[in-house]
């Protein structure tokens, strides 16, 4: 027998009121916040990701799913969906585009991580870029748009961490002076943070391992070290959240795993996880446009696992509304019946009411167990004799309430009962 490969899912009938409600969710806050739709396909070049999310990083190092297709295209599935968004805003000219260009996507990613609860080698985001303004009021806009949307679903106790790690200007100096930090305490590194103090440096902060945590707790912090502008920005982006009344923290030792982020970064993060549950992160990436090839463009995007967020909706048990089911059955015993039932349902279902029509040749009964087990609001019965005499029984499956109804009126009267 197969199974679905490791580190991916398959989204059963049952769950799918959950994705419906994150879907719906996420579609209205965007609409609150004027932002509109892309779609872009799920693979594309290979180094379109090499150069946005960046060499040293795990994503590219060791998470993408490359490969040659029968062109000997280097084609890879999108391991994240800033880049692809981009390389579309490029495409497609939308910098001529009243700015910023704000956009939202639902994407499968693909990343070949290790599995387990909440991280999967294809997962699904809702994500969000505003494309061509560097002004804070749209870093606090982007995240006051994540954190409503948070709320909308009726996610509590999260909490936002937020950092700034400057821009091409003041970063080179802050890389200098954390590796002179580091360099000190090398011995004690952990052996990725050893490898990384060269190739990733700011990702050294980022370690989990304890050992590592506390060397980075006591490191020098890019907030202190930040360019004038830098400064001002991360200032303007703090007043903006504090008018918007959303709580933050600031973390010293936030970076993101991506290469492309400058100034602004954050992460939305439930009560009692590490970081491994981020349930959503972020940030600005002021230098990508350019580096794909286009006018320098600042940005700044959001995104947040679908997955991860159906995990804490079922943790705090909130409540999902169910998907629309058919609300009638129709059971048929006979052939005559048979005829009439489609016909019935050919009927209902061109006035827009669901219909399930018994098909087999089942008892009663075990008609009637279905249209239980299928909760519908009325089964319909139609045998040989109802037909020949012109009449029905509609049954009210929660009453158990039983009349009978003229064909005739039949369509009429379910249409009422129903209140649609
Ligand atoms: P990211 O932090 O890599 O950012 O991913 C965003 C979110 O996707 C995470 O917060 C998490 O909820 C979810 N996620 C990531 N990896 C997995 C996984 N293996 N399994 C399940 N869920 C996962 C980005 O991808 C950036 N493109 C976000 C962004 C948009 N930055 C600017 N614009």
């Amino acid at each position: 027998m197969y199974q679905a490969p490791r580190g991916t899912i398959d989204i059963l009938p049952d769950e799918q009121n959950y994705w419906r409600y994150v879907e719906q969710k996420a579609a209205g806050v965007c609409r609150l916040y004027g932002y509109q739709r892309i779609d872009t396909p799920a693979f594309e070049e290979t180094g379109l990701f090499t150069r946005s999310v960046g060499q040293g990083t795990d994503i590219v190092e060791k998470e993408m799913y490359t490969f040659k297709d029968k062109g000997d295209n280097l084609i890879t599935l999108r391991p994240e969906g800033t880049a692809p968004v981009c390389r579309a805003y490029l495409e497609h000219g939308m910098s001529n585009l009243p700015q910023p260009v704000k956009l939202f996507y639902f994407a499968d990613i693909f990343r070949y991580e290790r599995p387990q609860a909440g991280r999967l080698r294809q997962h699904h985001q809702f994500g969000c870029e505003a494309i061509g303004e560097s002004d804070p009021s749209l870093d606090a806009e982007v995240i006051d748009m994540a954190w409503r949307f948070f709320a909308s679903l009726g996610l509590r106790n999260l909490s936002l961490v937020l950092n700034s790690i400057g821009c091409r200007q003041c970063r080179p100096d802050y890389i200098r002076t954390l590796k002179d930090y580091y360099v000190k305490h090398a011995p004690e590194l952990c052996p990725d943070c050893s490898t990384r103090l060269e190739r990733n440096t700011l990702r050294l902060l980022d370690c989990k391992k304890p050992s590592c945590q506390k060397i980075a707790d006591a490191a020098p912090r890019s907030a202190d070290h930040l360019c004038p502008d830098c400064a001002a920005h991360f200032a303007g982006l703090q007043k903006y959240l504090q008018t918007l009344a959303i709580p933050y923290a600031i973390n010293h030792r936030l970076v993101r795993g991506l290469d492309y982020y400058t100034r602004t970064v954050f992460e939305i993060q439930p009560e009692d996880a590490g970081g491994q549950s981020t349930i959503g992160g972020g940030g600005r990436y002021d230098d990508l446009i350019e580096e794909l090839g286009g006018r320098p463009t600042p940005a700044i995007g959001f995104a947040t696992g679908i997955e991860r967020i159906i995990l804490n909706l079922k943790k705090q048990s909130i409540a999902v509304p169910p998907l629309p089911i058919p609300r009638v059955y129709i059971a048929c015993l006979g052939e005559a019946a048979r005829e009439a039932g489609i016909r019935l349902g050919a009927d209902l279902r061109k006035a827009g009411t669901g219909v399930i029509v018994a098909a087999g040749s089942r008892s009663l009964k075990a008609q009637l167990r279905q249209a239980n087990s299928l909760a519908a609001q009325f089964a319909v019965i139609l045998g040989e004799e109802e037909v020949r005499a012109g009449t029905a029984a509609v049954r009210n499956m929660a009453t158990s309430e039983q009349q009978a109804v003229s064909l005739g009126e039949l369509l009429s009267v379910i249409l009422n009962e129903q209140g649609d």
